[in-house]
């Protein structure tokens, strides 16, 4: 769980960098999809380790859901759930809410298979991305996802710390303020482009 879930929590946070190049101007973002379409063979490695890695989180997932499921069925192990934290109790239901955004965001942006409005866009992203927010059901949808994203990583990156034997008894709390801050930054950075469409600051 704890590498594939580095690997996610790495993409994500390197696509939400590369997407806030909408606010720099359209020719740099789609100067740089333009890039790694080019790259073929950097774009299809990294579709390659993405694929692979998704489908292993998911499979590790649902073994781990299905270990705590048995677990609560009493002892020492339902106090401990009790105690979780509500990131850490939701983490299937926010999973299964993100692999469904996931589906629907390639489906949109990357197969180009969702007709949104009569707009032409061709190859230019930035025109892409704007047409798909200008419709409001899609922008909150994403939003609600970022947000659904925010909760799973801040549970997802602690753990990924209590994995490595870092989270002890002295660094515990840092660390869990680290992964918070890790998942926000992630998460505004990408709820920051639909809400700009929203408001009328990207057009
Ligand atoms: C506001 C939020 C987001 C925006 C504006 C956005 C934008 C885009 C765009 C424009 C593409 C197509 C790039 C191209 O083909 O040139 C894309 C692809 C993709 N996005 Fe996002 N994205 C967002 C959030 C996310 C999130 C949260 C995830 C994962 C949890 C994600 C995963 C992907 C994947 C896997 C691809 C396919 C990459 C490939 O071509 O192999 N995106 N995104």
């Amino acid at each position: 769980m704890a590498l594939t879930g580095l690997v996610l929590a790495g993409f994500v946070l390197g696509h939400m960098t590369g997407n806030l190049l909408m606010f720099k101007s359209p020719a740099a973002i789609n100067a740089y999809a333009k890039w790694l379409h080019e790259n073929v063979a950097l774009l299809w490695t990294a579709r390659t380790v993405l694929i692979i890695s998704v489908f292993a989180h998911i499979w590790v997932g649902i073994q781990l859901t299905l270990e705590n499921r048995a677990a609560r069925a009493g002892g020492p192990a339902a106090e401990a759930t009790r105690r979780a934290t509500i990131g850490s109790r939701t983490m299937p239901y926010s999973g299964v809410v993100i692999l469904g955004f996931v589906v629907f965001h390639l489906l949109h942006f990357t197969l180009k298979a969702v007709a949104l409005g009569d707009v032409a866009y061709g190859d230019d992203v930035y025109k892409m991305v704007v047409a798909g927010f200008s419709c409001k059901t899609v922008a909150v949808f994403y939003i609600i996802s970022m947000l659904l994203l925010c909760l799973h990583l801040s549970h997802g990156v602690s753990s990924v710390f209590q994995t490595l034997g870092l989270r002890n008894e002295r660094w515990r709390g840092r660390l869990d303020v680290l992964a918070l801050a890790y998942a926000w930054i992630v998460a505004l950075g990408f709820i920051s482009i639909p809400l700009a469409v929203l408001t009328g600051c990207l057009k």
